[in-house]
């Protein structure tokens, strides 16, 4: 063995990465949505999801100050709109309507679902925790919904053989599992 960076040894570990999209209501109550590969399932019953969101995204401020998110799982017909979702946006742009999303209200919150994704987990959020630039938020899942057609998953992948490459910007890489 050798002792390398943190980055380095991350390099080995971080792809392939299963990505989601979040989705939470701003302040104004306009619905909002950012990518994150950062996610974890925390319990069987209840259901609970955790997801760890920079301090510096507006995401941020959604989700602390309207206290829910959905977790919308895209499929390989969203690679571009995951990276879309990623990258830093002007302030007044709005990532839903560039994605052309539709929306669909969830039944218990008012973060909106997004319909062309394969899966999504209307959350209330029950805790958090400080950890380093990010914040756990963790979620409480009070309905989950499916799409009728099943997708394949998305994932950030690497040089990895194996996948294949659907969409690429600046450091990501977005891809499927060859079939
Ligand atoms: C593949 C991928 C995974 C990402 N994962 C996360 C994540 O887990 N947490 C996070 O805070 N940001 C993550 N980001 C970065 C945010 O999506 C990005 O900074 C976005 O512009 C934040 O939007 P906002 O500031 O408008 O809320 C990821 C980006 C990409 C492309």
């Amino acid at each position: 063995m050798k002792q390398v960076t943190f980055k380095e040894a991350m390099s080995v570990w971080n792809t392939p990465e299963r990505v989601v999209l979040v989705t939470s209501i701003d302040p104004e109550g306009k619905p909002h949505v950012m990518t994150a590969g950062w996610k974890m399932r925390t319990s069987f019953k209840p259901p609970m999801i955790a997801i760890a969101v920079g301090k510096e995204r507006y995401m941020h401020k959604c989700i602390s100050e309207s206290n829910e998110f959905v977790i919308a799982v895209p499929g390989a017909n969203l690679a571009q709109e995951v990276l879309t979702c990623g990258s830093p946006q002007d302030k007044d742009t709005d990532r839903m309507e560039m994605c052309q999303f539709s929306k669909k209200p969830g039944n218990f919150i008012k973060a909106p679902l997004i319909q062309k994704c394969a899966a999504s987990f209307e959350c209330k959020l029950v805790g958090q925790m400080d950890t380093g630039d990010h914040t756990i938020f963790v979620g409480q899942v009070l309905a989950s919904w499916i799409h009728e057609e099943p997708k394949q998953n998305l994932v950030l992948i690497g040089d990895e053989s194996g996948y294949e490459l659907l969409a690429e910007g600046g450091p990501y890489k977005i891809g499927v599992v060859r079939k």
